[in-house]
């Protein structure tokens, strides 16, 4: 666990976790987890920043997202492909065509999260996957009651999570009812794991995270058991006073 000062230090802690995938040479392509949502944009605006200040460079990586949400038309500015490329991956120099997302615009949803399945699995291990943490525990779309064995699938969120994201849609009730996500189980899977979490709304879950009972009642427990997870937290999210 480590605390920082503010969602910036957040991002840059995040950010040096990514380069350091990015230099180390495993003879084959760096893979990052991405997630999305509101969190880890300190973390891309400062990738951003050291690919353009300081050549960083994506050239060669590839990128997995952790979930998408379901029957949203292609290019919908909030579907989650559309959410990386614009804050992300646009501003780099990674081969679009290594940007996977589970596609949520398939008519067989089922088949979507069964081929993302197989394509994780012949491409992983991811090296390092960036999570953020829900306020009522969830990690990708996995919400409270998630079977920890579960892998990727479509899901339905809950009513909290949907009040939460609305902030992202101009018309809220746009906001998709399932979306399709990578499980506990896919997600455990990353060889490193870094969740970030910034801001007082996150405190109740990261208590629960770090000193609750491992339970599916709080998706994000199931990390309690990965051998390299760290959690990157803000003061407010970790519970201290500023
Ligand atoms: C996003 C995702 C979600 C978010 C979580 C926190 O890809 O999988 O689990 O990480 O909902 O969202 P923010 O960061 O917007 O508070």
């Amino acid at each position: 666990i480590v605390v920082l000062d503010d969602p910036r230090a957040c991002g840059r802690a995040v950010a040096d976790a990514v380069a350091d995938v990015l230099a180390r040479d495993t003879g084959r392509p760096p893979t990052l987890g991405l997630a999305t949502g509101s969190s880890p944009l300190p973390a891309y605006a400062e990738l951003v920043r050291r690919h353009r200040d300081e050549g960083l460079s994506f050239a060669g990586a590839r990128a997995f997202l952790l979930d998408e949400y379901l029957g949203l038309p292609a290019g919908h500015p909030q579907s989650y492909r559309e959410v990386i490329r614009r804050e992300l991956t646009d501003h780099l120099d990674i081969d679009p065509a290594a940007v996977h997302a589970p596609d949520g615009t398939r008519a067989d949803p089922a088949e979507a999260a069964a081929d993302y399945e197989r394509l994780l699995a012949a491409c992983g291990p991811v090296d390092l996957q960036i999570l953020g943490i829900g306020g009522n525990g969830h990690i990708g779309f996995n919400e409270p009651g998630s079977a920890f064995g579960s892998r990727t699938r479509v899901a339905t969120l809950t009513e909290r999570t949907r009040a939460d994201n609305a902030r992202f849609f101009d018309r809220p009730a746009d906001l998709p009812h399932r979306v399709l996500t990578q499980g506990p189980a896919t997600i455990m899977e990353a060889r490193r794991i870094v969740l970030v979490a910034t801001g007082e709304g996150k405190r109740a879950a990261v208590a629960a995270t770090v000193s609750g009972p491992v339970t599916t009642d709080v998706p994000a427990t199931v990390l309690r058991d990965h051998p390299h997870c760290t959690l990157v937290l803000d003061r407010a999210a970790a519970g201290e006073r500023a």
